[in-house]
């Protein structure tokens, strides 16, 4: 048995999360961590369903008390403090907060040198196998074909294009053996001017409660090829994120990813 240590635990994947472990016979909840400011403090961890007993804290060192394992779905911001915490208390981490800015990459970087340390943008099997294809299909049409990548999401995603679509577009740019940061295309308005040769392209709708949708098209002289992926139930991710965190117990320190996690 495996004690978990949640961090975002009040939020829609921090629920997710806790309904994945009442589901598995594998995990039990050892801490459950919101931000200083939340409403849910001192509250029982699962907001709707049986209690599990373990309250929301702030309080992260104390949080991760006893805990073999930790995932983070909170906020960016608060991601630098979660792995160094982690590696303070040696509990092997998985993240799968998005929009994760340099100083967080950083801190990652710094604590997989002391913990084993998972950043999966998106923790479903469906989408890492659309990383591969993407990859494959990039190879074989080569840079005739331009590539845009489209995403949708709910209207409360904080962060865009949406790190599965950055994770995306990093994956076609190594296929064609270059980096996303030389062919990215964000976005375009007013009068951007015919598409430069090469263009990574991205597309981002927000709106109600759309789980989680990318679709990488190739867009090539009298046909295209399209991969699309649609996440309707975001247990999809939880689940995958306790997957991950069964995985990475008793990991060495460094740095890894949903790849090395599935068999895909
Ligand atoms: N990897 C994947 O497969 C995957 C899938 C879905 C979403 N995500 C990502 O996971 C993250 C969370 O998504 P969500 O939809 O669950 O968001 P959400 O519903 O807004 O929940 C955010 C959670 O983070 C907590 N939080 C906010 N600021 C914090 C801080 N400074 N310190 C500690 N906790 C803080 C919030 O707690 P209080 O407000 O109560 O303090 C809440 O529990 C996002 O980055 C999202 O893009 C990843």
């Amino acid at each position: 048995m495996r004690a978990l240590t949640v961090f975002g635990v009040t939020g829609r994947m921090g629920q997710a999360v806790l309904r994945a472990v009442r589901e598995s016979d594998d995990f039990v909840v050892a801490g459950a961590v919101a931000s200083a400011a939340s409403a849910r403090l001192g509250g029982d961890a699962v907001l709707d369903g049986p209690p599990c007993g373990t309250p929301v804290s702030a309080d992260v060192a104390a949080s991760l008390a006893g805990a073999s394992v930790a995932v983070d779905f909170s906020a960016a911001a608060a991601v630098p403090d979660h792995a160094a915490a982690c590696a303070a208390a040696l509990v092997p981490l998985v993240v799968g907060t998005t929009g994760l800015e340099p100083r967080a990459l950083e801190a990652l970087r710094e604590a997989a040198t002391r913990i084993a340390v998972l950043v999966a943008p998106n923790t479903s099997v469906g989408v890492n196998l659309l990383e591969r294809l993407a990859a494959l299909a990039a190879r074989g049409l080569g840079p005739t074909f331009d590539v845009e990548i489209i995403e949708a999401h709910h209207r409360s995603k904080r962060d865009a294009p949406s790190g599965t679509a950055i994770r995306l577009g990093e994956a076609i740019a190594a296929a064609r053996g270059g980096r996303l940061a030389e062919h990215a295309q964000y976005g375009r308005h007013g009068e951007p001017g015919p598409r430069p040769p090469g263009a990574i392209g991205f597309a981002v709708v927000r709106g109600g409660d759309i789980v989680g949708e990318h679709t990488v098209l190739f867009a090539g002289d009298g046909e295209r090829i399209e991969l699309t992926h649609r996440a309707t139930d975001r247990m999809v991710f939880a689940r995958g994120a306790l997957r991950a965190a069964a995985w990475i117990v008793g990991r060495a320190p460094g740095l890894y990813r949903m790849q090395d996690v599935l068999d895909v």
